[in-house]
Order: C-alpha cells, then sequence, then structure tokens
C-alpha cells in the first residue's frame, strides 16, 4: 500500500480525539502521567484514497522526546516503521538527545518491533499499571493473550 506521512494540522485534532477516545477517555497515562494526545505534535500516514491509515503523536519536552501513541490501522505495511521514523528525524531536528516511549507487558508485537527498529529497553517500572489505574480505571486488567497487564517497559534511543 502506498502511503504519506504528514502533520496532525489543527484541523485534523478531531480525528485523534476520536480516536483516543476509543482507549476509553481523552487522555493516556504515561509513567503516572495524563497526557492527551490530541493536544500535543503528531503525524499521520495518508493512503492514496486519502485514508488515514495511521497515527504517531509524540511530545518534547526540553532534550527529550516522547512518542506517546503509534499506531497502524492497516498492519504489516510499514506505516509503524515509517511514522516511528518520521519522529526520529523530527527529534533530531530539534536537537532531542533522546527518544523515548512507553509500551506495556502485555505487547509483545511492539516489544518486537521496536527491538527490530534499534531501540532498547532502558527500564522496566514494575507494576506501574496499578498507579496508572488511579488516573485511569478503564485500563483493563488483562491485556493481549491473557497476559496479566502489570509493568511499563520504557524503550529508548539515543540521539
Ligand atoms: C506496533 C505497530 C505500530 C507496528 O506497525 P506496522 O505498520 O504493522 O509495522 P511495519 O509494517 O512497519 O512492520 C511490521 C513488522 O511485522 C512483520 N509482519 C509482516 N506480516 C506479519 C504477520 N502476518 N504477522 C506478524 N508480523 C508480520 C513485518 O515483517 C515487520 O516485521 P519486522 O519487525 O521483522 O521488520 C502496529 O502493530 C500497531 O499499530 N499496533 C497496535 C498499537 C500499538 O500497540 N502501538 C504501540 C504502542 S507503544
Amino acid at each position: 500500500m502506498k502511503f504519506i506521512i504528514k502533520k496532525i494540522e489543527s484541523s485534523g485534532k478531531d480525528w485523534v480525539l476520536e480516536i483516543v477516545r476509543t482507549w476509553g477517555a481523552d487522555f493516556i497515562v504515561s509513567r503516572g502521567r495524563k497526557i492527551y494526545p490530541a493536544e500535543i505534535d503528531g503525524f499521520y500516514a495518508e493512503a492514496d484514497n486519502g485514508e488515514k491509515v495511521g497515527l504517531v503523536t509524540y511530545e518534547i519536552i526540553r532534550d527529550q522526546c516522547e512518542i506517546v501513541t503509534l499506531d497502524a490501522f492497516r498492519k504489516f505495511s510499514g506505516i509503524g516503521s515509517s511514522l516511528l521514523t518520521k519522529v526520529v528525524s523530527e527529534a533530531k531536528l530539534r536537537s532531542c538527545k533522546r527518544v523515548w516511549l512507553i509500551t506495556l507487558n502485555d505487547n509483545l508485537d511492539a516489544i518486537r518491533f521496536y527491538q527490530k527498529r534499534g531501540m532498547t529497553i532502558a527500564a522496566v517500572h514494575i507494576n506501574a499499571l496499578e498507579e496508572s489505574r488511579k488516573i485511569k480505571p478503564v485500563i483493563a486488567k488483562i491485556g493481549q493473550y491473557g497476559i496479566p497487564l502489570r509493568d511499563e517497559i520504557e524503550f529508548e534511543t539515543m540521539l
């Protein structure tokens, strides 16, 4: 599938919000902090037919760039890789020293995906989801493959 990567402009924020709300709230929780993906920077992948087929949102704080969400709505077509590459380039342009992100312990596809794209595990925050659920009670107890959802895994790439 052919697609191009574009920046999320203010007109695209409602679409981002629509997606985020399918996860149960307007925000996600990362390291005990609420982050509102529709209020931060992002890129999306647009297919030939105009359909939006992927989304990445990120937040740059000082010289650290956190990838807050990354989703390919058509998997295995290179969309996730392209969006990840785009954020890393943007982080370099904006003089960041590190790109990092949180994924959860059940997300085996993502854990494989990030490691194969040069990211390394910087930390495992054991039982972090217990704190996250205090902020966002809709976070499930059981994740993919029936794995108990417990830990945040922090990935990083140094630039
Ligand atoms: C993680 C994610 C963004 C990857 O996006 P993607 O567009 O599918 O990724 P790509 O197409 O660039 O690469 C997919 C990989 O799957 C492989 N693949 C292809 N067909 C496959 C199949 N049928 N089954 C499993 N893997 C397959 C590709 O070869 C590639 O593998 P590689 O890592 O060995 O190179 C996507 O799976 C996703 O949206 N997941 C749900 C949301 C999520 O968990 N996001 C991460 C949160 S931190």
